[in-house]
């Protein structure tokens, strides 16, 4: 069966980074490239419209560029087309690897402070971060499956020491994950302290597993460690996808953003898009083995 994979390239240096990695999917695979961007959203006003979501869906993939533009307030492109493409096609692992570390990051990807719930009210602003058993638990479970093809060790972090409502879900639930796989190791780090480790003694981590805020902002600080922004991919996965009713397997995408700065100069560093693309076709072709 013909593979597809849907190719957004989206905004600033998106579309001259996708160039260069949609390349990397060779002639066995199907493009088909989508034009989702802050252009037609200026112009139409649309951002992910639902004939867009039905076309990834359709696809075995997503390869993903970049989203976000002056031109447009912050977070209306973050929140229209890409939390929302994790959230409707429950890509509940977001991925990232730092091989020169020895790390990876499985962030859950759906919910916490990114639920979007919360309220503005003159000088109060509320932000609340949704948290559930159920997305812990499976994200945990990813975790310990990987870790049981690597050293074993997963690290839980969070800051349990003052989000206790929160904190206390995700220590509990992992636990009881960790149940499971009497074989594999369990380890908590407030992620302050995580912050602080990754810098002066990253061997101690090999999976970390976090919650949706706090593994963007810990991978950004592992991508500075090791070759910059320039470098770092990751996987929006569903991994059980052969159980659902949408085809499409994960979202691929560079870990930097649109850099607007530097759209068009020539400057923009192809290898995280590249990489994504890798890890995209390496995904396809695990599935494909495997089935
Ligand atoms: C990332 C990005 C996104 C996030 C933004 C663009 C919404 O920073 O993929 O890490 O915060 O998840
Ligand atoms: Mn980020």
């Amino acid at each position: 069966m013909t593979r597809r994979v849907a190719v957004l390239p989206g905004d600033g240096i998106g579309p001259e980074v996708m160039t260069a990695a949609a390349a990397e999917l060779g002639p066995g695979i199907e493009q088909v490239h989508l034009d989702i961007s802050a252009d037609r959203y200026l112009s139409t006003g649309e951002l992910l419209t639902d004939a867009d979501l039905q076309i990834i869906a359709g696809c075995d993939a997503l390869l993903f560029g970049a989203i976000g533009d002056p031109r447009v307030p912050d977070g209306v492109l973050e929140r229209g087309v890409l939390l929302r493409l994790r959230k409707e096609l429950d890509l509940y692992v977001n991925l990232r690897a730092f091989p020169d570390m020895g790390i990876v990051f499985v962030r859950e990807n759906t919910e916490g402070p990114y639920s979007g719930v919360g309220t503005r009210s003159g000088d109060v602003a509320t932000e609340t971060s949704v948290n559930t058993a159920e997305a812990i638990g499976r994200c945990a479970r990813y975790a310990f499956e990987m870790a049981s093809q690597r050293s074993g060790l997963v690290t839980l972090v969070h800051k349990a020491n003052v989000l206790v409502h929160a904190g206390s879900l995700w220590r509990e639930t992992t636990e009881r994950v960790a149940e499971a796989y009497p074989e594999m190791r369990l380890k908590y780090e407030h992620a302050d302290a995580a912050a602080y480790h990754l810098v002066t003694d990253p061997s101690r981590f090999d999976i970390v597993l976090t919650d949706n805020l706090f593994g963007d902002l810990l991978s950004d600080l592992a991508a500075g460690l090791s070759g910059g922004l320039g470098r770092a991919a990751s996987a929006n996965l569903h991994p059980q996808r052969s159980t659902r009713p949408t085809r499409c397997a994960g979202l691929f995408e560079p870990v930097h953003g649109s850099a607007p700065d530097i759209a068009g100069t020539g400057k923009a560093d192809p290898r995280a898009a590249i990489q994504a693309a890798r890890m995209l076709m390496d995904t396809l072709e695990k599935e494909r083995v495997a089935t």
